[in-house]
């Protein structure tokens, strides 16, 4: 996320430590799903063994719409965080971010944090910038080295104007980046995904993002991890400080987000993240358009925790997903995104 070189890896360190012990999730904004509830199906007509929740996301197999959202690098602690969390996904064949890479430009002997191909082979793996940081001396050239460093299969580009604002000495010139983006995404060899980190993305910018060549957006809405209070938290002036808690709940709710985006774009590759705690959550947001579901924080508490937390987190997420297809009657994803089975509360 937003960087400044002398302190990137110490800030990494402060963001895993905070995420864990402060209280930095959303407090007065949802993710906005508890307005919808499935229909449910008293005789599916199914054998739960046949259901079937894996999909092809950018060109690639993944055995669940289960992302492992972008988290982090550049320490020890990260490292050990990055091969648990690539374990895992191998194990389950589950797509996964890896945190902002700008610092393996700066320092290339920091890029071992980071790298967890070999952990991985086969998973969708996606790279991860700061949109911001094409206003502040990188270009194509870091971009497809920092792909090429991390044998990614994709780059996310970041947006997150806000935690730039409350971050001290945040890079905060997000002028003409519109455009750079469109020439990147011209030219680097892989897809480019726009990503926000918790604010959320409406209609009308990924609208913009697609036109110049974005391949596939990452809501990352309202509703969980809220970056304003977590660079509240770590910032050391009353201003900055204030500042993070008065935008704490700031941002559109995941649910909104993806319905808005899904129902007017609904070939688009889309991932839904922010706030995103359960299986069940996971199916309402599939069936509102999303075709991949991220969860950062919950990932983080269990790879903290040891490799069975992350074992049992993701067979329940499965489990769960797999209970909505079945007590609604569709066998795999794609039959449960088409159903029209998700209703707001107000008219089930
Ligand atoms: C410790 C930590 C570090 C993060 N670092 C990054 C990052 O480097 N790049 C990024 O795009 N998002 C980053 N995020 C944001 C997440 O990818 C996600 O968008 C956000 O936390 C909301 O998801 P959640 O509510 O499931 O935590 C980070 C999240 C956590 C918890």
């Amino acid at each position: 996320m937003g960087e400044n070189q002398t302190t990137t890896q110490t800030r990494k360190d402060d963001h895993i430590r905070i995420c864990l012990d402060e209280k930095v999730q959303c407090d007065q904004i949802t993710n906005g799903l508890e307005k919808y509830r499935f229909h449910h199906v008293c005789l599916p007509e199914l054998d739960y063994q046949e259901i079937d929740i894996s999909s092809q996301f950018l060109g690639k197999k993944v055995d669940s719409p289960l992302l492992i959202s972008s988290m982090t690098g550049g320490t020890t602690n990260a490292q050990l965080i990055n091969q648990q969390l690539a374990q895992i996904a191998q194990k389950h064949n589950l797509a996964m971010g890896i945190g902002s890479g700008r610092v393996i430009i700066e320092k290339p002997e920091v890029a071992s944090t980071f790298k967890v191909r070999s952990h991985a082979p086969d998973i969708l793996l996606l790279a991860n910038i700061g949109a911001v940081q094409l206003n502040y001396g990188y270009g194509y050239k870091e971009c497809l080295e920092l792909v090429k460093i991390l044998e990614a299969d994709a780059l996310i580009l970041h947006l997150n104007p806000l935690q730039e604002c409350i971050q001290p000495q945040g890079d905060t010139n997000f002028k003409d980046l519109l455009n750079k983006i469109g020439q990147l995404c011209e030219n680097l060899p892989v897809p480019v995904i726009a990503k926000e980190v918790g604010n959320g993305i409406s209609v009308e910018m990924a609208e913009k993002l697609m036109e110049v060549g974005v391949q596939s957006i990452d809501v990352a809405g309202a509703g969980g991890t809220s970056w304003a209070m977590v660079e509240s938290e770590r910032a050391d002036n009353p201003l900055q400080r204030q500042l993070g808690k008065t935008f704490a709940n700031w941002g559109i709710p995941t649910a909104d987000c993806v319905a808005n985006i899904g129902h007017k774009y609904p070939d688009i590759p889309l991932i839904a993240s922010g706030g995103v705690r359960n299986g069940l959550e996971v199916a309402k947001l599939i069936a509102l358009g999303a075709d991949l579901v991220g969860f950062a924080y919950p990932f983080l508490k269990a790879a903290m925790e040891s490799p069975q937390a992350l074992d049992f987190l993701v067979n329940l997420v499965n489990t769960e997903i797999k209970t909505v297809l079945f007590c609604t009657g569709n066998k795999n994803l794609s039959l449960l995104q088409h159903s029209h089975c998700l209703k707001t509360s107000l008219s089930v």
